[in-house]
């Protein structure tokens, strides 16, 4: 969800207009993805790296989880829409955490789309984690080396619980960059990608419908053959 900071800046106005805009639509996207039947709509919040930026803003970022959930959960019990947060969450400030668990918690029998943000989330970080748990399970003589395969790190991955949707088909990134910027390395090994110049507060049902349209005229092969 890049480019908050230009699209404040744009309206002369500081970041964290910005970033609060950035909210809102995802409540309008969260929306939209649900009833076009999305099994999965992972938003990336926060990366390990954003607690690099001045604290103010740190500080901002880390209030919006408690404003948005504080204001829409009704909305996501409406759309049936289970909350899920994925990231190093033990590092969020306790209020964040709470809030975040506490959505997690009154969502937990929804059964309709899954909202899955990464907050606090990085890949090589989440990679790194993933390994360690391996050797040490290996240290232990709990795992051989042979039984260490692709699914086996895919169920180490913070990713496990979406199950058969952990591998994105869609990659969204806003606001004219074009890299990953650390995320779900592993898990968009096939995923199709789409960029858009359009900053993420701007985002909207067209942008939306031009991604999947642009999608439904990919050819996945998987590195096979048709
Ligand atoms: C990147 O734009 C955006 C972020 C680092 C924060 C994204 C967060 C939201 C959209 C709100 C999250 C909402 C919830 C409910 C957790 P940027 O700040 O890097 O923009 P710039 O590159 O234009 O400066």
């Amino acid at each position: 969800m890049d480019g908050n900071g230009r699209w404040a800046k744009a309206h002369h106005r500081p970041r964290a207009f910005g970033h609060k805009a950035g909210m809102n639509n995802v409540k309008t996207i969260t929306k939209i993805a649900s009833k076009l039947g999305v099994k999965v709509l992972t938003l990336y919040a926060f990366s390990t790296e954003n607690w690099r930026r001045p604290t103010d803003e740190v500080n901002y970022l880390m209030q919006l989880p408690i404003d948005f959930f504080n204001t829409f959960i009704p909305e996501l019990m409406a759309q049936n829409v289970k909350v899920n947060v994925m990231g190093f969450l033990d590092q969020l400030p306790e209020k964040t955490l709470a809030v975040t668990k506490k959505a997690m918690a009154e969502t937990a029998n929804n059964t309709g789309m899954i909202l899955n943000f990464a907050l606090n989330y990085g890949s090589r970080a989440e990679i790194t984690s993933a390994v360690q748990s391996i050797a040490t399970d290996v240290a232990a003589g709990k795992l051989a080396t042979n039984q260490i395969t692709d699914d086996l790190i895919s169920a180490r991955l913070m990713t496990a619980s979406l199950g058969e949707f952990a591998d994105p088909d869609l990659l969204i990134r806003t606001s004219g960059e074009l890299r990953l910027s650390n995320f779900l390395l592993w898990q968009l090994a096939y995923s199709e990608f789409f960029f858009t110049d359009v900053h993420w507060p701007d985002f909207s049902e067209k942008e939306f419908d031009q991604a999947i349209d642009s999608y439904n005229h990919r050819d996945r092969r998987f590195g096979g053959l048709k």
